[in-house]
C-alpha cells in the first residue's frame, strides 16, 4: 500500500481531488477534518467516511484562529510522522496539511473577512474561549470551499460528537450559509475507563488521566438518573467533580439539544468541562427522552 497523497497547498490539493474523483468515478467524497495528534476517535471518523465515500480526504491543521490563548495553540500535540501513519491504516487517500500561512496569508494578522457563530458560539465553551467558535466556524468554511469537489460529487463531512456544540455550530453553518456538504456526526469515541479520546489527553500525567474519570462518571450518573426518572440532582453532580482531586470545574450543563440553553426536559445534553492538571477537557453524553 502507497499511503495517503500529503498536499500541502490549496492547488495541488485540487488537483489531486479532481484526478481521484475522475478516477474513480466517484459520486462523493468524504473529508475529516482534524487537528492531528490522531487517536482512534479521528479513527472512527475515517473507517465511517470509508464506508460512505469512493475517495476519503483528511485535513491536517492547527488553526491559530481557533486558540484564545498563544501557550495553549503552541502546546497543542503535533506528530505529523504518527499521524500519516494512521490515516494510511486507515485507508485515508488525500491529505491536506497547509502550513499556516497557506491558510492566512496576512498570519500573524487575523484574516479581514470571517464567519461569525453568533449566540451559538457564545455560551458554554464559547464563554469560556471566546472567539474560539468563530474560529472554528471560518476554517471549516475554508475547508468545505477548499475540498469542494464540484461537478456532480457531493461533499460529506465527518465531525465527533464528543466536540456537540462545534457540531451544532457546524450544522448551523451549513444551513445559514448554503454550504453544499452533508454533516455526519460520530459517537463519541471512549477509553475503557470512560474518558473521552480526545488529543488533549496526551498532555496528561498518569494520575491526571484518572483524575479526569470524574467528567464521564457525572455524565453516565446524570444519564443514568433520568433513565431511572430520578431527580437530576445538577448541584451535588456539580459538588462531586469539584470535590474530586485535580479537577476544575468550568461547568457541567443540561440543556436542550436544539438550542443549547438549560432545561428540565428530555431529549437533552448534558456538556460538562473541566481542567484536569491545567488541561482543558470537556464531554458530553445524550439523555435520551421518556
Ligand atoms: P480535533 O480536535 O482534531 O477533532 C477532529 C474531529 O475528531 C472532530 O470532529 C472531533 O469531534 C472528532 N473527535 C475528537 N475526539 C473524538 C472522540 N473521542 N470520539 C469521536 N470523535 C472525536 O475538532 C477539531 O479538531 C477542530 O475544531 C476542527 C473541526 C478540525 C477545526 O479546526
Amino acid at each position: 500500500m502507497s499511503g495517503p497523497v500529503l498536499t500541502r497547498t490549496v492547488a495541488e490539493l485540487r488537483s489531486e481531488l479532481t484526478r481521484l474523483v475522475a478516477e474513480r468515478d466517484a459520486h462523493s467524497v468524504g473529508l475529516v477534518p482534524t487537528m492531528g495528534a490522531l487517536h482512534q476517535g479521528h479513527a472512527a471518523l475515517m473507517r465511517a467516511a470509508r464506508a460512505d465515500a469512493p475517495v476519503v480526504c483528511a485535513s491536517l491543521f492547527v488553526n491559530p484562529l481557533q486558540f484564545e490563548s498563544p501557550l495553549d495553540l503552541e502546546l497543542y500535540p503535533r506528530d505529523l510522522d504518527a499521524d500519516m501513519a494512521l490515516f494510511g491504516s486507515e485507508g485515508v487517500d488525500l491529505v491536506f496539511a497547509p502550513e499556516v500561512e497557506e491558510m492566512y496569508p496576512s498570519y500573524p494578522d487575523s484574516p479581514i473577512v470571517r464567519v461569525s457563530s453568533g449566540h451559538m458560539g457564545q455560551i458554554l465553551e464559547g464563554a469560556s474561549r471566546p472567539g474560539h467558535f468563530d474560529g472554528v466556524a471560518t476554517v471549516v468554511s475554508k475547508l468545505f470551499n477548499i475540498f469542494d469537489p464540484e461537478g456532480p460529487a457531493r461533499l460529506r463531512a465527518y465531525f465527533g460528537q464528543k466536540d456537540a456544540q462545534q457540531l451544532m455550530i457546524v450544522r448551523r453553518l451549513v444551513a445559514d450559509l448554503d454550504f453544499p456538504v452533508t454533516i455526519v456526526p460520530v459517537p463519541t469515541q471512549r477509553e475503557e475507563s470512560g474518558l473521552a479520546m480526545s488529543s488533549r489527553n496526551l498532555l496528561l500525567t498518569e494520575s491526571h488521566r484518572q483524575a479526569a474519570t470524574a467528567l464521564s462518571e457525572a455524565l453516565f450518573a446524570l444519564r443514568d438518573r433520568a433513565a431511572a426518572g430520578e431527580d437530576w440532582n445538577l448541584a451535588a453532580l456539580r459538588r462531586q467533580v469539584r470535590d474530586a482531586d485535580e479537577v476544575i470545574l468550568d461547568y457541567l450543563e443540561v440543556v436542550d439539544p436544539g438550542t443549547l440553553l438549560p432545561t428540565s426536559r428530555t431529549p437533552a445534553l448534558a456538556l460538562i468541562a473541566a481542567y484536569v492538571g491545567g488541561v482543558r477537557l470537556i464531554d458530553n453524553i445524550e439523555i435520551p427522552g421518556p
